[in-house]
């Protein structure tokens, strides 16, 4: 039997009716990883006004009996969904494709199937629409999601942390980043997901630590800091996740790991995660400052960002460090269309759109120039 797939209509929050058919309206698809999704955004001035509709289809059933994404299943599902869920935003948002100025799509990073399938949904509608095509950096989506919702000026300091991603970079302007810091192994979701594997928490892992979490003793494990105290702003993971494993099977020796063992062990490891993420982001905060001595705000993106306890534990660098955070609705931090159909704004009113033989990048980094962390390989 085929599993069923969830679709979801994303934030209520900023759901309202256009009022000025004057604002700019973009068409965004995003199909880069295990969401299916559309949305309609325009540049209303009041950032409330600015999303149409929001609808995102989680794959998460299809993929939850292998225990994580398989790449041909998301393509097709993808290809299944996209054209109605594209229907589905327009109908919310009570325009038709005659309304739109411009479509955006997730040219890449990303699972390369799927992200064929949205842009070349995108191309054909821009075709035939004669309408300009965007095609977005995914990255590029996360990083300008704290200006959709709450007009945060350049420059700033961003903390991008997804299942694919962990970076540091200073966001100048649409189209340009200087990357301070990545891991050099795993992305810290990715780290969330293979603990909560590991943990028999099941896929998708971030979610579901962050609930275990919610009844453990995050100081019961001493894990590891990794790069705790070191001068630059590179990540790493795969030691935290090996000291879990050693946990684990330590507590599995007699066979009777406890639902108190696995809640303390998912709350002790989102703390020291949180430790090393105000250390980070610390020394960045520096480096900004060295370059823009008046940066004042720290945005937190990507679907990491969505956890609650580490959103508070960065809180604590507001009054250490006399900024002020940004983390966007949970539901725009996870994978959605209406960063994309944003970042397609974004970059259509600085004069910005791509030909229709724009080629889906499996790898687009967002500063091309930054040099490779040693041992980063593909991450960088
Ligand atoms: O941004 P995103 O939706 O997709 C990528 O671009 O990778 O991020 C997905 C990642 C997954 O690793 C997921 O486990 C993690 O974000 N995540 C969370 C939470 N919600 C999603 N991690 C920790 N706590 C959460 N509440
Ligand atoms: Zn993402």
């Amino acid at each position: 039997m085929k599993p069923e797939i969830t679709l979801f209509r994303v934030s209520n929050y900023f759901f309202k009716a256009k009022q000025n058919f004057s604002d700019m309206i973009i068409l965004g698809i995003e199909s880069s990883c295990d969401e299916t999704a559309a949305a309609v955004v325009c540049d209303a001035e009041n950032a409330d006004g600015r999303i149409l509709s929001n609808v995102v289809l989680s794959q998460e059933n299809e993929h939850r009996p292998y225990g994580g994404i398989v790449p041909e299943i998301a393509a097709r599902s993808h290809l299944e969904h996209v054209d109605h869920l594209i229907k589905q935003a327009l109908d919310d948002a009570n325009v038709t494709l005659a309304d739109v100025d411009g479509i955006a799509a997730t040219g890449g990073p990303g699972l390369i199937g799927g992200v064929i399938v949205g842009v070349m949904s995108a191309k054909a509608i821009a075709s035939v629409q004669q309408i300009p095509f965007i095609a977005v950096n995914h990255l590029e989506g996360h990083a300008l999601t704290a200006r959709l919702t709450s007009d945060v000026e350049f420059p700033y300091l961003l903390l991008l942390v997804s299942g694919g991603h962990c970076q540091l970079l200073i966001v100048e302007g649409v189209g340009h980043y200087k990357r301070l810091g990545t891991t050099v192994d795993d992305a810290l979701g990715e780290a969330f997901d293979k603990s909560a594997k590991m943990m028999g928490l099941g896929y998708p892992g971030g979610p579901i630590v962050e609930a275990t979490a919610a009844n453990g003793d995050g100081t019961r494990f001493d894990l590891p800091r990794p790069m705790l105290g070191r001068q630059e702003c590179h990540f790493s993971f795969s030691g935290l996740k090996t000291a879990l494993r050693r946990q684990i099977e330590r507590l599995n020796d007699g066979g009777n790991i406890t639902d108190q063992d696995i809640a303390d062990l998912c709350a002790s490891f989102q703390e020291a995660a949180g430790d090393v993420l105000i250390d980070r982001c610390t020394n960045a905060l520096k480096q900004f400052r060295d370059q823009y001595p008046a940066g004042d705000t720290l945005v937190v993106a990507g679907g990491v960002a969505a956890n609650q306890r580490l959103g508070s534990r960065l809180s604590e660098l507001e009054k250490a460090e006399n900024i002020s955070l940004v983390v966007p609705p949970a539901a725009l931090c996870t994978d959605n269309a209406a960063m994309i159909a944003w970042a397609g704004l974004e970059r259509l009113k600085a004069g910005d759109s791509d030909p229709l033989d724009f080629k889906p990048r499996p790898r687009w980094p967002l500063d091309p120039d930054a040099p490779a962390a040693i041992g980063a390989g593909v991450k960088a």
